[in-house]
């Protein structure tokens, strides 16, 4: 059944000098508990159109709702989790205060043995009194990753999370949010540049075309669960990694006549 629901979902930016016609005529169903990535070009709108899903911008026309609810609505309840490329931490607050920061917000304090527990599950249990700057990229990114999970948000929306990682850590990451995916049955919109990582991550993988973004073609991911990490790719891996290569090519080179 349809839980996120994006109906011919344009946006066009508007600047003092200039308009960006970003989205154009969006439309993607989204199942509860699915794990979508979005690819495509650069510039296509991929962030743009995570940020309509997280209500934190205005399509111009077209609409997207959750759970039959508006993204305002869901917004306003702060059951919407984003993780960035950025941790994004409040530097002077401890590891578990920028856990409980946007439960704050909501006029929430949680309990410090939920802060501890979250914080276990995402594998940074021993780091609450720590400090933005005393941990690695990969540690804080988990702390973000907790902060989200933390709102039990409807919808995880990741914006290239991994982008700024190390390759070790990066593999290290995807099979923790594998782990705690597959534990929590959260429903995760990733954004990616990465083939390998989508095709490792993903039950469909949605590939938008360049600017305007469009949705160019959406592939189911054919390859088996449990997957295998690592680059141990298997014939079926390097196969739909192709496939969805020279998809992307085509969205970097194809003309646009309906722009
Ligand atoms: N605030 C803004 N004002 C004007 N134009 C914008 C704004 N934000 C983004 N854009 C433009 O909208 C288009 C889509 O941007 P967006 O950041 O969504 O792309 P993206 O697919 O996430 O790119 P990348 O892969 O580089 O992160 C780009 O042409 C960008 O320059
Ligand atoms: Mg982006």
């Amino acid at each position: 059944m349809t839980y996120i629901a994006i109906k011919d979902l344009s946006l066009t930016y508007q600047t003092k000098t200039k308009s960006v016609h970003a989205l154009s005529h969006i439309d993607l169903d989204i199942e509860e508990g699915e794990f979508v990535s979005l690819i495509g070009p650069s510039g296509c709108g991929k962030s743009t159109l995570l940020s309509t899903i997280g209500a934190l911008l205005e399509p111009t026309s077209g609409s997207v709702t959750i759970a039959g609810q508006t993204v305002q609505e869901v917004r306003k309840q702060r059951k919407i989790g984003n993780v960035f490329q950025e941790a994004r931490l409040l530097p002077w607050r401890t590891v578990g205060a920028n856990i409980a920061y946007l439960s704050e917000l909501a006029g929430q304090r949680p309990r410090q043995s939920e802060i501890q527990e979250i914080a276990d599950f995402v594998g940074i249990g021993a780091f609450l009194n720590s400090y933005p700057h005393e941990l690695s990229g990969g540690m804080r990114q988990r702390v973000s990753l907790c902060r989200a999970m933390i709102l039990d948000p409807m919808v995880l929306l990741m914006d290239e999370p991994f982008g700024a990682l190390d390759a070790i850590t990066r593999e290290k990451m995807q099979v923790e949010l594998l782990r705690i995916w597959e534990e929590t049955k959260k429903t995760i919109v990733f954004v990616t540049h990465a083939i390998d990582e989508a095709a490792y991550l993903s039950d469909r993988i949605v590939v938008m075309s360049a600017r305007p973004g469009r949705i160019q073609a959406d592939y189911v991911n054919p390859l088996v669960r449990p997957r295998e990490p690592f680059g141990r790719q298997t014939h079926e891996t390097s196969d739909f990694q192709s496939v969805l290569h020279s998809e992307l090519m085509r969205a970097e080179t194809e003309e646009r006549t309906d722009a």
